[in-house]
């Protein structure tokens, strides 16, 4: 049985399609990173999976409840961080662990889960003196005490110095070497792509595209290519001078040649050279999930997955050949 089984989920408000018939599946022990912009969908994804929102149509099978029907049931086996997690002030990293026991009606350990999440120094500060990482390792400690067996964090290191990130890091990591099934929601691509074993980028409610970091990357990224600082003569001179494809990003001042072989580079260079005129900084890159992200999410897919619309990157004025 699959933790997480999704088919043509929908659910709208009003006239929004918050989501839009979006299907995937999630495996034992594999972090299932939810990536999209704000208002993608994916809190109310998170919280149709948790049984906290009714859907409109489609199934959803968690741990293999309906998690509407079956609600109290599937939430002795889940664990829960929500987004903008916040707690009682007056009252302690450790207290509320208890607390959270007896409303499960659990023996805990409390010292032991606040060690799982690197909390041990805090165990007796206040809620509301707390720092932003603090807190949320406060959320994730309190996701711990039923011992479930699949977690929901929704952006869990939002907001969060890159530090106070990298311990969540750390505690997640440590949670999925214990097997535990975790589905995370995050805006940074870095965070998804270093701690997710796949990810889904949902964008206006859909899923627009699925698989490893690499996968995407390699199935919507542009492959390596050329990068040269300079203006839009010298991208001109290049493209009649040579074979090449070359494409002009005018609001970064870039010439941009896809490279077919690392050779192509050469040839573009010494066209540069030849051509007399001044040109700046060179690299060559390929596209990152982050690139990739922006692309999907601001020019859209097509139904064969392809990227559709209006591309900044625009080819260059000419077409002839010499
Ligand atoms: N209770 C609600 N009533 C009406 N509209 C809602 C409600 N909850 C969410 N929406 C709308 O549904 C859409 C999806 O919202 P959702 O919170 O799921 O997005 P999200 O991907 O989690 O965004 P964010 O990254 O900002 O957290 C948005 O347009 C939002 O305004
Ligand atoms: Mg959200």
């Amino acid at each position: 049985m699959l933790p997480i089984e999704v088919v043509s989920l929908k659910k709208c408000y009003g006239d929004i399609r918050a989501v839009d018939d979006i299907s995937f599946t999630v495996k034992q022990g594999e972090v299932f990173g939810l990536l999209g912009p704000n208002g993608a969908g994916k809190t109310t994804t998170i919280e149709i999976l948790e049984g906290l929102r009714a859907k409109d149509e489609g199934q959803v099978k968690v741990l293999g409840l309906d998690p509407w029907k079956d609600g109290y049931e599937l939430h002795k086996k889940i664990g829960v961080i929500p987004q903008e997690f916040t707690f009682f002030e007056k009252i302690t990293p450790k207290e509320a662990i208890q607390y959270y026991a007896d409303l499960f009606k659990v023996k805990v350990d409390p010292d032991a889960i606040l060690k799982e999440v690197l909390l041990e120094d805090s165990a007796k500060v206040y809620f509301d003196s707390l720092s932003g990482g603090q807190k949320q390792k406060t959320g994730l400690a309190l996701s711990l005490v039923n011992s479930p067996e699949l977690l929901f964090l929704d952006e869990p290191t939002t907001g969060l110095d890159p530090n106070a990130r990298r311990a969540i890091w750390e505690v997640i990591r440590g949670l999925k070497a214990k097997g535990k099934t975790i589905i995370l929601t995050t805006h940074y691509l870095d965070e998804a792509q270093q701690l997710s074993d796949r990810v889904a980028i949902m964008n206006h409610g859909k899923i627009v595209a699925m698989g490893t970091s690499e996968e995407i990357i390699k199935q919507h990224g542009s492959g390596e290519r050329l990068e040269i600082h300079g203006t839009e003569k010298l991208a001109n001179y290049i493209k009649e001078n040579t074979e090449l494809q070359v494409d002009y990003n005018r609001s970064r001042g870039e010439i941009v040649i896809p490279l077919k072989q690392k050779i192509d580079a050469l040839a573009a260079l010494a066209a540069a050279e030849q051509s007399g005129m001044d040109w700046g900084e060179i690299q060559t890159r390929q596209d990152s999930l982050d690139d990739v992200f922006v692309k999907l999410v601001s020019y859209g897919v097509n139904e064969q997955g392809e990227i559709i619309g209006d591309n900044e990157v625009k080819p260059a004025v000419s077409k002839r050949r010499r």
